[in-house]
C-alpha cells in the first residue's frame, strides 16, 4: 500500500488510467478472490494400476463402481465408515518417504489427482453424492455456505471468484529439499494469482484460506519477490492458520485421527495419517511451543524441541529423518523470514478447549488414548500458535478478528464468524474503490 508512488510521472499515470479503472468499478468490479482450502477440504481421485497390491481380496474390487479410466473418489467416501474399507482407503491415501530422491510419493500403483483446479466445485463438500440429498447442509459440506454468501456478494465462480484445491498430503519442505507435488501446486497457485488478476483488470487479487491452505499461501507469499506480491496480491484472509503447528497433531501422531467422521477407529488411519508429510509439517513449532513438555510420560516427557525423540517413541521412526532434514528447517525459519508486503487478516476461533498437553500414563505401548490437558484455541489449533504472526510480526499490519466459540472449521458455517469474513472482504474492496 505504502510503495511512495509520489514522483510526477506516477501521479499522471494514475490519472491517465483512473478513467478506466472507475468503469471496472462501475460494473461491479469487485477485487478477484482465491480460496485455499485446508487439509482434507477439497476431494481427492484416485485409479489404481498394475502396481497396486491390494493388501486383501477386498480392496482389489472396492470400488465397484468407477468413472471412465477408472478413478474414484479417494477423499471423501463415505464408505470409509466400515473397517473392512478403512483398510483399502488407508493404504491408498499412504505416502512414502523415497530416500534416494528425498521426496514423498504415493502408494505403488496409487494414481491421485485433483479435480477442477480454479473453480470452487471441489471444495464445496466433500461428497456430492451425499450433499445432494442434503441440499448443501449434508455432513460433508465444507466451504458451500461460505461460496453462497460471496456469490450473493456478487462473486462469479470461474469469473471473479476461484478455488485451488491440492493433494493436502503433501506439504513443502525446506529449500534445497525436491518436493514434487508441493512445489507444483505452489506454481500453479501462483498462475492462478496471476489469471485472476490479468482477467479482472488487473486488480489484486484477495486470498482467503482455510487453516492449512494459510501455511502454503504464507509460503508462496515469502518465496515469491515482493514486488511480485505488491502487483498481484491486495490482501491475505487466513481463517483457522495454524502458523505454528498444534499439540492435537501430536495425538494425531500418537493415536490417530477420527477426523471428526463418527463410527472411524483412529488406529485404523494412523499409519495413513503419519504418513502424510503435511502431518509432520503440523506439528508443534519449537521457536513458539517452547521447552515446555507438550506430551507426558512415566519415562519421558517431549517439548516441541524433541519432536524427534517423539516420533521415535511412538513407534514410528520412519518419519524422524525426513522430519529433521525437511520440515524442522522449514518451520524454524518462521522468527525470521521477512514479512511479505501484505496486509494479512487472521480470522479465528478462540474459547474452545484445546489440547495443550497429552499424558500417556502408561507410556505409548498399549495404544490407549491419553489423558488430554485442555487450554485455550479453536478446539484444534492452540491460541499460541493461531495467534503466531501478530507475536512474531508486530511491527506489520496483522489484523486479528477473534470470534468466541467458533471452532476450527465452523469458522467456515459459523453466521457470525462468515459476517466477519464477508466484512472484511467487502472493506478490501470499498477502500480499494475510495483510494482511486
Ligand atoms: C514430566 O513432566 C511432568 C509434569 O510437568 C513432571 O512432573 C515429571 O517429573 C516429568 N518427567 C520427566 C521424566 O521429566
Ligand atoms: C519487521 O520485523 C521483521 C521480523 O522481525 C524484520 O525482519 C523487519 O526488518 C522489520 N521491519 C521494520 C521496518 O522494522
Amino acid at each position: 500500500m505504502n510503495t511512495g508512488t509520489s514522483s510526477p510521472a506516477l501521479l499522471l499515470l494514475a490519472i491517465m488510467i483512473l478513467p478506466y479503472q472507475a468503469t471496472a468499478a462501475g460494473a461491479g468490479g469487485l477485487h478477484p478472490l482465491v480460496l485455499v482450502p485446508g487439509a482434507g477440504g477439497n476431494q481427492l481421485e484416485a485409479r489404481l494400476t498394475a502396481g497396486y497390491q491390494p493388501s486383501s481380496l477386498i480392496c482389489s474390487f472396492y470400488p465397484v463402481l468407477k468413472q471412465k479410466g477408472g478413478w474414484f473418489r479417494l477423499w471423501f467416501d463415505p464408505t470409509v465408515l466400515l473397517s473392512t474399507f478403512t483398510r483399502c482407503f488407508s493404504e491408498r491415501m499412504m505416502l512414502h518417504y523415497d530416500k534416494e530422491s528425498d521426496d514423498f510419493r504415493n502408494t505403488p500403483g496409487v494414481e491421485t489427482r485433483v479435480c477442477n483446479f480454479g473453480s470452487t466445485e471441489s471444495l464445496l463438500c466433500l461428497d456430492p453424492s451425499l450433499n445432494q440429498v442434503w441440499k448443501n447442509r449434508g455432513i460433508t459440506a465444507y466451504m458451500a455456505p461460505l461460496v453462497n454468501t460471496l456469490e450473493e456478494m456478487g462473486y462469479v465462480d470461474g469469473e471473479t471468484l476461484f478455488g485451488a484445491p491440492y493433494d493436502f498430503r503433501y506439504g513443502l519442505a525446506a529449500e534445497g529439499h525436491p518436493c514434487r507435488v508441493g512445489s507444483k501446486y505452489l506454481s500453479d497457485l501462483k498462475a492462478l494469482i496471476e489469471k485472476a488478476s490479468t482477467d479482472n483488470d488487473r486488480k489484486p487479487v484477495i486470498i482467503l484460506s482455510h487453516s492449512l491452505g494459510g501455511l502454503f499461501v504464507l509460503q508462496l507469499l515469502t518465496r515469491s519477490s515482493p514486488s511480485w506480491a505488491r502487483q498481484f496480491v491486495k490482501h491475505f484472509i487466513a481463517l483457522s492458520a495454524p502458523w505454528a503447528g498444534a499439540v492435537d497433531e501430536m495425538l494425531t501422531f500418537a493415536s490417530g485421527n477420527t477426523l471428526g467422521v463418527p463410527l472411524v477407529d483412529p488406529l485404523l488411519v494412523r499409519g495413513e495419517q503419519r504418513s502424510a508429510e503435511s502431518n509432520l509439517w503440523l506439528l508443534p513449532n519449537p521457536k513458539l511451543f517452547g521447552r515446555r513438555p507438550l506430551v507426558v510420560t512415566p519415562n519421558a516427557n517431549y517439548s516441541a524441541f524433541e519432536i524427534e525423540e517423539f516420533l521415535d517413541g511412538i513407534g514410528y521412526p520412519e518419519g524422524v529423518y525426513p522430519y529433521r532434514t525437511r520440515i524442522k528447517p522449514l518451520v524454524e525459519e518462521i522468527d525470521t523470514v521477512e514479512p511479505p508486503p501484505v496486509p494479512i487478516t487472521c480470522v479465528i476461533g478462540t474459547g474452545v478447549d484445546t489440547a495443550e498437553v497429552l499424558v500417556f500414563e502408561n507410556g505409548f505401548g498399549d495404544d490407549r488414548r491419553p489423558d488430554v490437558v485442555y487450554g485455550d484455541g479453536d478446539g484444534t489449533v492452540n491460541l499460541e500458535s493461531l495467534l503466531a504472526l501478530e507475536t512474531l510480526w508486530s511491527n506489520q499490519s496483522v489484523k486479528v478478528i477473534r470470534v468466541s466459540g467458533i471452532s476450527h472449521t465452523s469458522v467456515l458455517t459459523d453466521e457470525t464468524s462468515i459476517r466477519e469474513i464477508v466484512g472484511e472482504i467487502s472493506s478490501v474492496n470499498s477502500y480499494a474503490l475510495s483510494e482511486k
